[in-house]
C-alpha cells in the first residue's frame, strides 16, 4: 500500500532542465499539488513515518516557500502546532536570523523569537533536500532557541548534493529521492 501511495507520487512529480539557472534540474511538485490522491499519499507517508519514530513531538517547523504547502496539512494531521521559518523581512515583531547558501544563491532564514520555547521537541519539514543550506539554517535557528531538533522531513531529496551529510546529526526522512 505505502508502495503504491511512492508510485503515485513519483508520477506527479515534473523536471526542468536549466531552471532557474543553467545546470539546475528544478523538481517540480506543482502536480503532486494538484492531484488530491499523491498529496494525500504524500502527508499519509509523513505522519506514518512521525508516528512510528516520534512519538513526542511539540511542534512543526515549516520552511519557507514550499514547506508552508505541506507543513500545516501534516501539523493537523499529527496535532501539533505550525511554526514558521521566513525568509528575512517577512515576520513582524522580535525574530532571530541565520545566513545560508542554496543551491543557486544566498539568503537568510528568520523566525519570531517567541515562536519555539527551550526544551521543545520539534521537526522541520520542507518540500525538497538539496544541499541542506536551507534546513541547516532552521537547525541553527532551532539551537538558538534551545529546541530539540527530532527530525528533518521532505517529500523530494537529491541524493548527489549530499545534503544529508550537511545536516548530521539530525536524522533526515525522505519520500523520493533522485
Ligand atoms: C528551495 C527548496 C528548499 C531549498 C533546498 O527553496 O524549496 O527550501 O531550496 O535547497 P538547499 O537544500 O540547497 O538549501 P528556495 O530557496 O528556492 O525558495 P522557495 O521555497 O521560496 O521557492
Ligand atoms: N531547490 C533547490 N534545488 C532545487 C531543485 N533542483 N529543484 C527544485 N527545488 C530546488
Amino acid at each position: 500500500e505505502s508502495q503504491s501511495k511512492l508510485l503515485r507520487i513519483q508520477s506527479c512529480i515534473r523536471a526542468f532542465t536549466d531552471f532557474p539557472t543553467k545546470g539546475i534540474m528544478f523538481r517540480d511538485i506543482c502536480p503532486l499539488l494538484k492531484d488530491p490522491a499523491a498529496l494525500t499519499a504524500a502527508i499519509d507517508l509523513l505522519e506514518d513515518y512521525v508516528k512510528k519514530n516520534h512519538e513526542e513531538v511539540d511542534l512543526l517547523i515549516g520552511l519557507d516557500a514550499r514547506g508552508f504547502l505541506f507543513g500545516p496539512l501534516l501539523a493537523q494531521r499529527l496535532g501539533v502546532g505550525f511554526v514558521l521559518v521566513r525568509k528575512k523581512g517577512k515576520l513582524p515583531g522580535p525574530t532571530v536570523s541565520v545566513e545560508y547558501e542554496l543551491e543557486y544563491g544566498k539568503a537568510e532564514a528568520e523566525m519570531q523569537e517567541d515562536a519555539v520555547e527551550a526544551g521543545q521537541k520539534v521537526l522541520l519539514i520542507d518540500d525538497l533536500l538539496a544541499t541542506g543550506g536551507t534546513l541547516y539554517a532552521a537547525c541553527e535557528l532551532m539551537k538558538r532557541q534551545q529546541a530539540q531538533v527530532l527530525a528533518c522531513l521532505v517529500v523530494i531529496e537529491l541524493k548527489e548534493l549530499n545534503g544529508k551529510d550537511k545536516l548530521k546529526p539530525y536524522p533526515v526522512f525522505s519520500l523520493v529521492k533522485y
